[in-house]
C-alpha cells in the first residue's frame, strides 16, 4: 500500500517538537507493516541537505505564481524516500520553521505551508508518472490545506483518500481572509463548511473538514477535543464528524529512546540491569553543579516552556521539592517570563535547581537518564512524549489527568501498586495544591525503596514501541481505501 506523508517537520533533519519525532519514527513503523511510504517535506535547508542523489521531479507554478520545484530523492539520514519543496526564498530563513529570530510568525506562513498541501495534492493526483499514493496521511496545521486542495483540484482517475491527525488543535494556521486568493481555491472554499473559520481562514479547519477521515493523537484527546473546553472553537465541527474521528496513540521510537544504547548517555542500564542509573545521575549532578547527592529526589523537564506545559505550577510548588531535599532540573525554551523564572530559581538555589534555557537533544537524553521524576503538569496534552521516554528511562512521569497523560500513566494509588499496575503519579485537578500532593506522593514512594523499585520496574518494562500504533494505522488506511 503506498502512503505519502506530508508534515512540516521530521527528526531528525528538522525538529521544534513532538510532530517531528512522530514524523519521523511512522514510515519506518508502517514500512515494518508492509506500506511503501513516501514523504513530502518543505526545503528547508537541512532537508535539502539530507536528500541523497536529488532529481528534479517537476518545475511547476504555485498558484500565486512562484516557480516551484520539486525534487525527489532518498533521505539518507532516515532511508525514505522524498519529495522536497525547493524555494529558496520561502524556506531558507532564520529562526524556527514558522518563526523570524524575534520570534514573530513569517508573514508569509500562508503561502509557505499552501504550498506543502499544494505539492501533496499534485502528487496525489499523478505528479509522479511513476508512484502515486493510495492515502495521502498529513499532519496538523500546516499539512491541512492538502484535504482541501485534494478535493478541488482536478483530477483523472481514482479518487485518493486522505487522513488528517490533530497533534496540537490550539495551533490553527489563521489568517486573514484576503490572503484566500493568494491559495488558488474556489471561493466555495471560504465557507463556513468549509475552511472559514470566524471570518478568517483556518488551516486546521480545512483539514478537519475536508478529510476522510480524522485522527487525533491519543483516544482520550480525541473525545477532549469534541468539548467546548478542548475543542478551541472547532468542537462543533468535530462533534459532528465524531463517526470518522478516532485517537491513536503515539508511540516511542526504540532506536532513538533506550537507555541500553542510547548513544547520548555515559553509562547504559535497563530494566534487568538498572543499576548505571545511579551513575547517569551523579555525573549530571557533577556536570550541572548540584550537590552530589544520590538520594536527592531529582525531578526533571524537557518542555517548550508555554502555557499549555503548565510550568508555572511548578514555581509554586518549588518550596516542597527544596524542602524535602529534592532537585529539579529544567532544559527548554519558549516564553520569555519562563525562561527567566527558571534561570532565576537556578541562580537562587544553584545546588539545587538547573536550568538550561535552549535546545538540546542530547542533553535532553541525558537528563530522562538522570532523573528520578519526569514532570509533565500540562493544562492540556494532545499525547505528550516526554512522560513516555521518562517510563523507558526509568524516570517516573508524574503528569496531570489529560489527554495522552492519562492515556499512559498510571498513579501509585494503593489499589495500582499493589496489582502491579502503578508507573508513576497523576494529579486530576489542575491547581498548585494537586501538583503539591501529588509531588509529596512522589517524595512517599521514594522512601520506600522496595516500591519504587517496583514501580520503576513496570514503567521500563513496558511496550511503547510502534508496532501497536502502526497496525492500527495500516487497518485505517485499508479501511479508506476500500
Ligand atoms: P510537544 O510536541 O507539545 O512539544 P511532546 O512531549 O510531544 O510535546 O514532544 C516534545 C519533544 O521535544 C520531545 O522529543 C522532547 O524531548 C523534545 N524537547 C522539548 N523541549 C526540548 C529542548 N529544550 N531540548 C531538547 N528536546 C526538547
Ligand atoms: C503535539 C502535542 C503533543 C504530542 C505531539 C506529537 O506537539 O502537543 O502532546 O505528543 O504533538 O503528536
Amino acid at each position: 500500500m503506498n502512503i505519502l506523508q506530508v508534515s512540516a517537520e521530521i527528526f531528525p533533519l528538522l525538529k521544534t517538537g513532538g510532530l517531528a519525532d512522530i514524523a519521523g519514527a511512522l514510515p519506518a513503523a508502517l514500512k515494518a507493516q508492509g506500506c511503501d511510504v513516501r514523504v513530502v517535506l518543505p526545503g528547508f535547508a537541512s532537508i535539502l541537505t539530507d536528500l541523497e542523489t536529488p532529481t528534479v521531479l517537476a518545475q511547476i507554478n504555485a498558484p500565486w505564481g512562484d516557480l516551484v520545484v520539486v525534487r525527489y530523492g532518498r533521505l539518507g539520514t532516515l532511508n525514505v524516500f522524498a519529495y522536497v519543496i525547493d524555494v529558496p526564498h520561502l524556506y531558507h530563513r532564520n529562526g524556527t520553521p514558522y518563526e523570524d529570530e524575534h520570534r514573530q510568525p513569517h508573514g508569509d506562513n500562508h503561502r509557505r505551508f499552501a504550498l506543502l498541501g499544494w505539492v501533496a495534492a499534485q502528487l496525489a493526483h499523478g505528479l509522479d508518472l511513476y508512484w502515486q499514493p493510495q492515502l495521502v496521511h498529513s499532519h496538523d496545521w500546516h499539512a491541512g490545506l492538502t484535504c482541501a486542495y485534494m478535493a478541488f483540484l482536478p483530477h483523472q482517475g481514482q479518487r485518493i483518500a486522505n487522513v488528517f491527525t490533530v497533534h496540537n488543535l490550539s495551533y490553527q494556521g489563521i489568517f486573514p481572509p484576503s490572503y484566500f486568493f493568494d491559495l488558488g481555491l474556489p471561493l466555495e472554499a471560504f465557507h463556513v463548511h468549509g475552511l472559514e473559520f470566524h471570518g478568517q481562514l483556518s488551516f486546521m479547519k480545512a483539514g478537519l473538514f475536508y478529510a476522510d477521515h480524522i485522527t487525533t493523537v491519543s483516544p482520550t484527546y480525541a473525545r477532549e477535543i469534541q468539548t467546548s473546553v478542548q475543542g478551541c472553537g472547532l468542537d462543533g465541527l468535530l462533534r459532528t464528524r465524531s463517526g470518522e474521528l478516532s485517537g491513536i496513540l503515539n508511540a516511542v521510537d526504540n532506536t532513538v529512546w533506550d537507555p541500553a544504547h542510547d548513544p547520548h548517555i555515559s553509562f547504559h542500564y535497563d530494566v534487568h540491569k538498572p543499576f548505571d542509573k545511579a551513575l547517569c545521575k551523579a555525573e549530571f549532578q557533577k556536570e550541572s553543579g548540584l550537590a552530589l547527592q544520590a538520594d536527592a529526589l531529582m525531578f526533571g523537564i524537557v518542555s517548550r516552556l508555554t502555557e499549555q506545559k503548565g510550568l508555572y505550577l511548578v514555581l509554586s510548588v518549588l518550596d516542597t521539592i527544596l524542602s524535602r531535599g529534592g532537585q529539579l532540573v529544567v532544559l527548554g525554551t519558549g516564553e520569555a517570563w519562563l525562561e527567566a523564572a527558571f534561570r532565576e530559581r537556578a541562580s537562587m538555589y544553584p545546588k539545587a535547581v538547573s536550568a538550561r534555557i535552549g535546545y538540546d537533544e542530547a542533553n535532553a537524553h541525558r537528563i530522562f537518564a538522570a532523573t528520578d521524576v519526569t514532570l509533565v503538569p500540562s493544562r492540556f496534552e494532545p499525547c505528550g512524549l516526554t512522560q513516555m521516554y521518562g517510563l523507558k528511562y526509568g524516570s517516573l512521569p508524574l503528569v496531570h489527568r489529560v489527554g495522552g497523560l492519562a492515556d499512559t500513566v498510571v498513579d501509585s494509588s494503593l489499589e495500582d501498586l499493589a496489582n502491579g499496575t502503578a508507573n508513576g503519579f497523576v494529579f486530576d485537578e489542575f491547581t498548585m495544591q494537586s501538583l503539591d500532593r501529588a509531588i509529596c506522593r512522589a517524595f512517599a514512594l521514594y522512601a520506600r525503596r522496595y516500591e519504587w523499585r517496583r514501580v520503576s520496574e513496570c514503567a521500563m518494562s513496558q511496550n511503547l514501541g510502534w508496532e501497536h500504533a502502526a497496525i492500527q494505522y495500516k487497518a485505517l488506511y485499508q479501511r479508506l481505501c476500500t
